[in-house]
């Protein structure tokens, strides 16, 4: 069952989606050479908490309940795709690209949203994954209506992504949000124009376009969280929580 969301619920979800972005815009901007990337992760709780949310992905657990995630922030660097771990070790230096993705329970219901940005001079080639992806992302959202598919989001996300020479990650994907981090439908990355299921006005969803320069295999860290490409080579991320409406979509973690 997908769920569908109330305009007062709605409502709630566009006042926490607009101060977990200011929240997350806020730590992107801390972002320098030398940060440890726990640090993003403490003043990320600390601004959640003091505006009356909780870290939605703090002790979150994976399906098997064997492992529950340790922060409030995934920090993914470079060849890391997503649920990168903040660490004290872990020192940014100029030149990374950093994935930033935060999750917030604000008055009972969930957004999500990530990030990626460079630290200090990046080379040509992340610059331009970074504006890919993040226009994957755009065209991904403007593909959404009340009657739209899954299949179209996804396509526009590939067709874009691929006709730049990238590739998107297949083994992870966007999913709905609101009542719970994760809800139905899975949001794939790619896909073909009219097929899948249907959207429809009130249904929330979390956009998530993952788009790496080389091959699109990837493997689990041994921390058990980090996703990793192959290959070694980058990956970038961006995500925004949106509302389906009768004409468009609402995003929903507006950039103030
Ligand atoms: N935006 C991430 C996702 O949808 C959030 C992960 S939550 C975590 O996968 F707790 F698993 F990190
Ligand atoms: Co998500």
């Amino acid at each position: 069952m997908i769920n569908i969301k109330s305009s007062e619920e709605i409502k709630i979800l566009r006042e926490g989606g607009k101060i977990l972005a200011s929240i997350l815009s806020e730590v992107a901007r801390k972002v320098k050479p030398g940060l440890a990337t726990v640090e993003l992760d403490q003043l990320s709780e600390k601004l959640i908490r003091k505006n009356n949310g909780e870290p939605s992905f703090k002790n979150y657990k994976t399906r098997d309940d064997r492992f529950s995630y340790p922060a409030s922030l995934c920090v993914s660097i470079n060849d890391e795709i997503v649920h990168g771990i903040p660490s004290k070790n872990r020192i940014l230096k100029q030149g990374d690209i950093v994935s930033l993705d935060l999750g917030m329970k604000y008055k009972n219901l969930y957004t999500d949203m990530a990030t990626t940005i460079g630290v200090g001079k990046i080379s040509d080639q992340a610059e331009k994954l970074i504006d890919v992806t993040k226009k994957s992302l755009a065209l991904g959202i403007k593909s959404i209506k009340d009657g739209a598919c899954i299949g179209d989001i996804g396509s526009a996300v590939q067709l874009y992504a691929e006709k730049n020479g990238f590739n998107v990650v297949r083994h992870l994907v966007g999913h709905g949000v609101g009542y719970k981090v994760h809800e139905m439908p899975d949001i794939p990355n790619y896909g073909s124009k009219g097929t899948g299921l249907k959207l429809k006005k009130g249904m929330v969803l979390a956009l998530e376009p993952m788009i790496v320069i080389g091959s699109s295999d990837i493997i689990l860290d041994k921390d058990n969280w980090t996703w990793k490409t192959k290959d070694g080579l980058l990956s970038v991320h961006f995500e925004h929580t949106v509302a389906v409406t009768r004409n468009g979509a609402e995003i929903l973690t507006k950039i103030q």
